[in-house]
Parts: structure tokens; sequence; C-alpha cells
């Protein structure tokens, strides 16, 4: 199976802490060496927030602050990519399309962002898209895709399982709520409808989980195409 995993920051650097992405590579070496194609796109976490916060005060217009961010995911993609040692691609990914030639090759792609706009959550649609996979798994720092923002609303029920339509209908709602986060940002939902990707949502704090989900077995949201 031909898999991208989406590690998001938070879950990868919440700190700077090397035994937490040996963990994490040593999960994913796992999932390639049990035959799977594996392509990983990393998030920025709490050090892209800060920088991003300190240039916004300086005065930087949105695409200077999204351009920190991508040199931000980046360098985690580089944490993570010396981690995999050998199975990761040997020069440093920086677009979907080279994403692409590396699963051609053999070789594990680890990238971070890409372009000013979006998240890393849309990158990895787009070289799950590009790269015609047959699974996006969001490693994130909750459990699933809930009904509300669960950081704003204790009572909101996480969906187990969402056709990509309704994914896309509940990522609008939750973002239209001032402060709210979606676990899976709008452009990300759109990309995952278009393509007809099969997705999973789940909390990454333990790799495993990811790990599992590759196995077909995981509690968080499933994004099943109709
Ligand atoms: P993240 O993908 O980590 O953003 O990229 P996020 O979803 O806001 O962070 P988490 O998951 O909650 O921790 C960090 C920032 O880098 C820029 C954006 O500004 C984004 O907020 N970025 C990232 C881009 O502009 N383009 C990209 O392709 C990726």
């Amino acid at each position: 199976m031909r898999v991208v995993v989406s590690v998001g920051g938070s879950v990868l650097v919440p700190t700077l802490d090397s035994p937490r992405i040996e963990s994490y590579a040593e999960t994913l070496r796992e999932v390639v060496a049990s035959g799977h194609e594996l392509g990983v796109v990393v998030g920025g976490g709490p050090v892209a927030r800060e920088y991003i916060g300190t240039a916004r005060e300086l005065g930087a217009d949105e695409v200077s602050l999204d351009r920190l961010g991508i040199e931000v995911t980046r360098l985690n993609a580089r944490l993570l990519g010396e981690a995999l040692g050998d199975v990761a691609a040997a020069a440093p990914i920086e677009a979907v399309e080279d994403a692409r030639a590396a699963f051609r090759r053999g070789e594990v792609p680890v990238l971070g962002g890409t372009a000013p706009g979006h998240t890393t959550d849309a990158v990895a649609a787009g070289v799950a898209e590009h790269a015609d996979a047959d699974l996006l798994v969001y490693a994130t720092s909750v459990e699933g895709v809930f009904e509300a923002d669960p950081s704003e609303d204790e009572a909101a029920r996480k969906f187990d399982r969402l056709s990509p339509a309704e994914l896309v209908e509940v990522v609008n709602q939750v973002e239209l709520v001032a402060g709210s986060n979606a676990p899976v940002d709008l452009l990300a939902a759109k990309l995952i409808q278009r393509s007809g990707l099969r997705a999973a949502v789940l909390d990454g704090s333990d790799p495993q989980h990811v790990a599992d989900a590759v196995a077909g077995d995981h509690d968080g949201t499933d994004v099943v195409p109709e």
C-alpha cells in the first residue's frame, strides 16, 4: 500500500526532544519494513507559531509569515529525515512533484511546507493525490474529527466515519467559529474530496496509532470515499 502520513508539528516536536523523534522514526521504518511505500509531511508546531507571532509583531506581511512557517516545517522534516536514516530520500524534498519522484525511486519523501497560503495538511493531501496514494493518515494532537472544536466545546462528539463531502462540511462549520481549529484544514478536505482519497484522522501522540491505522485499525475518524 502507498501511504502518506502527515505528522503535526505539535505531535512530533511539541518540544525539541530526540527520543520522541526517534520513536516516530522507528515506527515509520517498521511501516516501510512491512512492505508499504511511505511518504511523510511534517508540520511546524509551537516553534513555527512562535516565529510567526514574533514576526507578526515586527510587522511582517502574511506571505512572509507563511515563508517563516515553511522554513520551520522544513527544519522539522530534516530532523525526522535524519532519524529515518537511509530509508529517507537523500535530498531534501521541497515540492509535491519531487515527493512523487521519490516514491518512484523507492525512497521515502520527507517534506515540510511547499508554498505560502496553506498548511502542511494540504501539502499531505497534495502529495497523496499526486502520488496516487491508497491512504492518507493525519497524526494530529486530537483524537479525530469532532462536530465542533473539542477545545472550545467539551460536549463535542467525535465522528468515527465521514464521507469526504461530510468532512468538507464539518471542517467548514468548525472553522466558521472564531478561534476554532479543525484537525484538517479546508483545502486539505477539498483535495481529499476531489481525489477520492481514503484518509484517517487520529491522535498521533503515540506513533503506534499511525502503524495501527496503516494496518486498518484505529480509533480516530475514517474518511471513506463514496
Ligand atoms: P503547519 O502545517 O504546521 O500549520 O505550518 P498549522 O496547521 O497552522 O500548525 P499546527 O498543525 O496547528 O501545529 C505552519 C505554518 O507554515 C505556513 C503557514 O503559515 C502555516 O500556518 N505554511 C506551511 C505555508 O504557508 N505553506 C505550507 O505549505 C506549509
